[in-house]
């Protein structure tokens, strides 16, 4: 009775259009399946095509999409051009399917916050969904209703430019992140005209690229794939991520977007996502450099069998799915398949309903609230490296300043990559908010120094040297311009370019107080000009509001509290370099390394005693995944276990007292990290399960307790079955991955 009242009030909505909609916009799953039935009825094999079919701008496309030959329109962001044909779409073709308009909203629309990398130094998901959310009313307020991300390629190769787009080097922290970046644009209910759907990329294990250049070669053994790179993806899935994109790399021999089992046997069988895939650009036909397609109907073939339902920026779909058709090496049902994917996230976004998009109905674009949202962001994404003699946070009393370097001044690079609908005008400067915070009571003498982060000339170090020698401190802003990272943006040394190491070297020699502020997309290798500065603010490319983040941290308005998502190198030799990491079977010690000068001329050659650590460089990172420090100490004791022993399918709880020793409020990122001894495979020397971000007074001390159930401690074995082993498990509660309070407790059968 009920299904015939349902279908009896849909098909009313149906034959009354859309404009006489009986409902909200958001219809329940059950009502769009009923309309994808009804549209796919009347949808002729180019109809079909067409919704598979995305091109690049929306300028020159009113024909085709009149024919109902486009589906899609990408990098179009101009609302009038996208009204445009999306009248055109919904009033003059033959069925009035909508035009999806996808954007790279990566880290911000207008309103940029910090790049990816420093957006998962913050370790505050609410904060990170909440700027997503800005992000996504700002995208739609102009008629974008679909963004390419989050990216959550796990990246332990600061190598990589696309590093600078990720959350780092670790799954859990990359999975809270996506998840949360999700829901920022998503919201729960996609039909609201603010929200956008998003897309988890690039499916999958893309950051995991040979010598972290970007496009190149994986190989991903099943259980690294599952236990690692397919984590934030399964997590975001299950978030209800409305898109996938698959990747450009090959794993393992094999295409991400030819790659049946990941697309098909993971994604949707045991997966159940129920959104579409798109390939990235022209990963499609690309599968023909990669030697894996003959030719473009090849590919067209390999990319539907797998299950990439829209083609972006190529047309190899458009040629030869007809073709291959006729032929029988598709069927009507595979094409339907992917066409009901791509219909579905359209009436989720209740399109159909909704097409049009007039900006005077948003919030203003770049408003006080979004820059505010922007500027904690940033003030929470810094991560502070070094603070020798308490150099820092800054005396507002202090009388001369020389500001210094490329990067102090410059609106342009400050917001990093991926930040296509910027305007550099809204960017507030270190320059600039120095000069509004204290610039009434301090002499500030900027030299830029050098015209960009690469240049080699050192002709304007005598400028420097001469404002560094009249300051009371010295502020270095260096590190990389945006370019130097991103995507095909890879770098084979990865130290600060051009003459910056020699600039630090010559004002070093000055004996000023010196705080060097970074920003960079990725790790530098800054370990060879560490003790050459008094203090490090790592600010990775901070955003809109970067600059008056950066002045806050450095006048303790607000305690560094950024903690590292990914480990800092000494030298670019010891990538891949990673806190997860296998024991080995040498471990090494840290009495068991000599160091390549030490060791004796002519020493005679043993296996005996040798270990897994460079001559030159050790076994340890620069700093460690975690890593960050604050104005005030955070002192750990008390560490707790609700048990000594737990069976399979217990939980336990792990507590410990933290305290503020210092005289400071301030913010600690407290992680949990656990460690299984022995398994039918080796497990990583420690894993992150949780974190917990506590606001601390002076002298103020909490308990802070994390539960876990062992479902938490599972993972792969030999044959791939998810599994929870009984035995020893270490587990630490602490500031960072290589310090902490250590327990340990035992899963019994
Ligand atoms: C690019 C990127 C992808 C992006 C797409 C559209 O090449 O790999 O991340 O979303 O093209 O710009």
């Amino acid at each position: 009775m009920m299904q015939n009242i349902l279908t009896f009030t849909v098909t009313i909505f149906i034959l009354l259009g859309p404009e006489m909609s009986l409902y909200s916009q958001s219809m329940s799953a059950q009502e769009i399946e009923l309309r994808i039935d009804q549209l796919i009825e009347k949808m002729t094999i180019d109809d079909k095509i067409g919704q598979m079919n995305q091109r690049n701008g929306a300028d020159g496309r009113e024909d085709a999409v009149r024919k109902g030959l486009i589906g899609s329109i990408l990098n179009e962001a101009d609302t009038d051009k996208i009204n445009a044909i999306q009248r055109i779409a919904v009033e003059e073709s033959r069925l009035g399917i909508p035009v999806l308009i996808g954007r790279d909203v990566i880290h911000g629309f207008r309103t940029i916050f910090p790049i990816p990398l420093g957006l998962a130094a913050t370790w505050n998901p609410e904060l990170v969904k909440k700027g997503a959310r800005i992000s996504a009313v700002e995208a739609a307020s102009v008629g974008i209703r679909w963004t390419f991300g989050p990216m959550m390629d796990v990246s332990r190769d600061a190598r990589w430019g696309r590093i600078a787009e990720s959350f780092g080097e670790d799954h859990y922290l990359t999975s809270e992140m996506s998840v949360a970046m999700v829901q920022g644009f998503q919201t729960d209910d996609l039909s609201r005209p603010d929200a956008i759907a998003a897309c988890a990329k690039h499916y999958v294990g893309y950051g995991a690229a040979e010598g972290g250049r970007d496009y190149n070669t994986t190989y991903i053994p099943e259980g690294l794939m599952r236990e690692v790179y397919l984590k934030p993806f399964q997590a975001s899935v299950n978030a209800g991520v409305a898109t996938i994109m698959s990747g450009f790399h090959e794993i393992n021999g094999i295409p991400a977007t030819g790659n049946t089992f990941l697309l098909k046997n993971v994604l949707r069988d045991e997966w159940n996502f129920d959104g579409f895939v798109v390939s990235d650009w022209a990963s499609i036909t690309e599968m023909i450099p990669h030697g894996f397609c003959a030719d473009e109907k090849d590919a067209a073939l390999k990319a539907i069998n797998a299950g990439v339902d829209m083609e972006m920026a190529s047309d190899a779909y458009q040629k030869f799915i007809k073709q291959l058709l006729a032929e029988n090496k598709i069927t009507m049902d595979m094409i339907d398949a992917s066409v009901r994917s791509i219909l579905r996230v359209k009436f989720k976004l209740a399109l159909f309903e909704n097409p049009y998009t007039d900006p005077s109905k948003f919030p203003a674009i770049a408003n006080p609230e979004n820059l505010e949202c922007a500027r904690e962001s940033a003030v929470q994404s810094i991560v502070m490296l070094k603070n020798d003699k308490q150099v820092l946070p800054l005396s507002k009393d202090v009388k001369r300043i020389a500001v210094i370097g490329p990067l102090a001044d410059d609106p342009f690079e400050q917001l990093g990559t991926w930040s296509f609908d910027k305007n550099i005008d809204d960017t507030q400067t270190p320059l600039q908010a120095l000069r509004e915070f204290i610039g009434e009571t301090a002499k500030i003498d900027y030299v830029k120094t050098l015209e960009t982060s690469r240049t080699k000339s050192t002709d304007e170090f005598g400028k420097a040297i001469e404002a560094v020698k009249n300051s009371d401190v010295a502020l270095l802003f260096l590190g990389e311009e945006a370019i130097l990272s991103g995507e095909a943006h890879c770098r084979a040394e990865i130290n600060l370019p051009g003459a910056q190491e020699q600039l630090i070297e010559e004002i070093h020699k000055i004996g000023k107080p010196t705080v060097l502020v970074v920003m960079a997309g990725r790790p530098l290798t800054i370990g060879s000009v560490l003790d050459k500065v008094d203090a490090v603010l790592y600010a990775f490319h901070p955003g809109t509001m970067g600059g008056p983040a950066i002045v806050d941290l450095l006048f303790g308005i607000e305690s560094p509290s950024g903690k590292l998502p990914v480990t800092f190198p000494k030298m670019v030799g010891q990538i891949p370099i990673y806190y997860n990491h296998k024991n080995t079977g040498r471990p090494p010690r840290a009495d068991s390394w000599v160091h390549i000068d030490n060791i004796p001329v002519r020493v005679w050659q043993t296996s005996l005693g040798n270990e897994s650590h460079y001559l030159d460089a050790g076994y340890t990172p620069l700093f460690p995944f975690g890593f960050g420090l604050s104005y005030t100490q955070f002192k750990y004791s008390n560490l707790k276990l609700s048990s000594k022993k737990i069976k399979l399918g217990d939980k336990i709880t792990i507590s410990a007292t933290i305290k503020n020793a210092g005289d400071v409020e301030a913010d600690e990122i407290v992680q949990l990290y656990i460690r299984d001894l022995v398994g039918d495979r080796t497990r990583p020397v420690k894993e992150l399960k949780g974190f917990q971000r506590i606001r601390l007074q002076p002298g103020e001390e909490k308990s802070v307790a994390f539960e876990i159930s062992t479902d938490d401690l599972s993972f792969y074995n030999q044959k791939m079955e998810l599994v929870t082993e009984p035995g020893l498990f270490h587990v630490w509660i602490a500031g960072d991955s290589d310090s902490g309070l250590r327990g340990e407790f035992e899963v019994v059968e």
